[in-house]
Parts: C-alpha cells; structure tokens; sequence
C-alpha cells in the first residue's frame, strides 16, 4: 500500500488524529471542499469502520478511539519514524513471522521491512521451542541489513528489549523492567520474547530478522507457564491498542538502532538499558550446564554482557546464549 496517497475518508481521519480535539464541521469542509453532508458521509464510514467519533452540535467531531487491526493502515496512523516499517507487510494469520522475513529477507526486501501478523500456527521461542500465539497479542518480525560484524549481531536483541520496555511504559503506563538478557517483564513476569535469527557469510551479515512477541490481550497461559508469564492486559485491567503500541515500539527501535550503528557497540545505550535492567544490584543464579554459582549483578557492558560480582568484589562478565539467569526465588 502507498503511504502517501490519501483518500478524502483519510484526510479528514488525519484530521481528527492532529487534533486530539473537537473538529468542527465546517472547517472539514472549508478545507476539503465539501458539503455538509459529504463530511457526515465520511464520518459515517470511518465509524463503520470501527473508528469511535464523538459528534457534538457546534462542536463538531472529536476521534476518541482507533480499531485494534494490526494491518498496514491501522500501524501507519500513528507512525513516526523515517525508515522502519514504512513496508508492512500483514498476514491476518500465518505459521511464523520469522519465517516469513527470513523468505523476505532471501529475496532482497527493504530495510526496516515488517511482517505483522495476529496469530501464528507455528510460532518459534529461543532454543528450539514453540510460542504459542494466540489470537489478540502482537507477533512481528523485522528485517534489518546492519552493515556490522557478526559478533554484534546479539546486541540488536537487545535494544529491541528496550524499545519494547519503553514503548509499553508510553502507551500503556505500566512499569516494564527487563530480566538480562531480554525478556521484558510487568509485575516480574514475562510480557515479551524476542527470537533474533541472522543469516551471515564468514564474518559479516546478511541480514537479522528480529522477531518479537508481545502478550497483549492475552486472558490465559497454560498451567505450567502462568507463574513466569502474563500479558499487559491481565496487568493493567485494559485493553491494548496494538498498533498504537507498535508504532511506538517501531518508534523507540528507530532512535535506539541508529545510535547503536553509530557506535557498532552499546555504549551510548547501556545507560538507558541498566536503569531498566530488574537484575541490577540484586543475587541472580548463574546456571551454566551442571554448575550453578549465585553472584550480585551489576548492569550490562558496551558489548551487552551482564557484568556481575561475587562477594569478594571481583568481577566478571556472562555472555548471554552460554549461561542463564535466574532470581534467587523464582524466574526474576
Ligand atoms: C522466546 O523464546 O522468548 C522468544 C520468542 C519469540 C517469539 C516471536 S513471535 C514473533 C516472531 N515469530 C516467531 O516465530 N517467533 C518470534
């Protein structure tokens, strides 16, 4: 779809958007150049549509609610960013999204290309396991081409852990925490997995393909993953807006990527990533194979490792994918 082309139904909905007021009738038609009753049709279409207008006399129109759809359209409404997902590419279902990019990715698509879908058949999670995806949450998958070494390729999973973080605090006004190395967390449990698959040649790579789950609207988890998992919904008491919260996370992601191609490394981010980090200062258990050691955790280094000290002061870093963190207690 072209984002630039705008039909009259459009403009009066960006209309409304700008506003975040009362719109009068007929400034709608003083701009557009429409009758009274071209303008009514419109918002008659637009509500139709699942969009919520307020229609007050000598008011005019005030939008007070957008539809939850994930497609192009409904992201591109409250977009700002000037590379990232300007190519959406929805799928009301299909068997991962990860799968899908990667095929996009073989094929030379965009950077910054999305695939958004609202339920997967055969969602993929760390470490060869399933994620069951449900109608209601948010599945999508970025393509992404960073002109990097390999070695640095992790460090984008992270970032993205952020911009999750972030963008939840921001449209959801919750407390969002992330346990290292990024899964982001409410109330100490899980809201969000984010799988980062690459495809390289020697050292360099030819693209990323970060893929991230977001527990949205979710009501139930299977027994054996309710102690550690939840949604933001079943935190929050309310409904999420999943394209708002999208094109914000596309938002955060955007300025948090940029600064990190900048640097190649995390130097200019690990600030904003330790004040998020649930772990900092707090006894995790290092669980490595059959060994597991209990340290204090201190935040993460330039190059995303968890930095942490035992009791006689001395330190080390953990790189993630070789080790797992643990509370002392429990999954934080
Ligand atoms: C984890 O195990 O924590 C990572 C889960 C990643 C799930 C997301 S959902 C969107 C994308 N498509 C997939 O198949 N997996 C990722």
């Amino acid at each position: 779809m072209d984002r630039k082309k705008q039909t009259t139904k459009e403009t009066i909905l960006d209309m409304l958007i700008m506003s975040h007021d009362y719109v009068s009738g007929q400034e709608i038609c003083d701009r557009l150049a429409l009758s009274r009753t071209a303008v009514w049709k419109h918002i008659k279409a637009l509500k139709a549509e699942g969009y919520e207008i307020s229609s007050v006399n000598n008011r005019g129109y005030k939008l007070i609610g957008t539809p939850d759809v994930l497609d192009e359209k409904h992201i591109w409404e409250h977009l700002h960013t000037s590379w990232l997902a300007q190519e959406i590419v929805y799928l009301p279902e299909t068997d991962s999204s990860n799968i899908q990019a990667k095929l996009l990715g073989e094929n030379g698509a965009t950077n910054g290309t999305v695939v958004v879908t609202d339920k997967q058949t055969a969602g993929r999670g760390r470490r060869g396991r399933s994620w069951i995806s449900p109608s209601g949450n948010c599945y999508f998958s970025m393509l992404l081409y960073p002109d990097v070494r390999v070695d640095r390729a992790s460090m984008i999973t992270l970032i993205a852990a952020m911009a999750v973080a972030k963008a939840v605090r921001e449209t959801e006004n919750v407390e969002t925490m992330i346990k290292w190395p990024n899964d982001v967390v409410v109330n100490g449990k899980k809201i969000c997995g984010i799988l980062t698959e690459s495809s390289t040649d020697l050292e360099y790579i030819q693209y990323v393909v970060v893929g991230i789950g977001i527990n949205c609207n979710q009501k139930e988890f299977d027994e054996e993953i309710r102690s550690m998992a939840t949604s933001i919904s079943l935190e929050t008491g309310e409904e999420v807006n999943r394209p708002e919260l999208l094109a914000k996370f596309f938002e955060c992601f955007e300025e948090y990527y940029d600064i990190f191609m900048e640097t190649e490394d995390l130097s200019r981010l690990s600030d904003t990533y330790n004040e998020l980090l649930i772990n900092r200062g707090r006894e995790v258990k290092i669980i490595e194979r059959n060994d597991e050691r209990v340290m204090r955790a201190i935040g993460i280094n330039n190059m995303g490792g968890l930095v942490v000290e035992n009791d006689a002061g001395e330190r080390e870093s953990i790189i993630s994918g070789e080790v797992s963190v643990r509370g002392l207690y429990g999954y934080v």
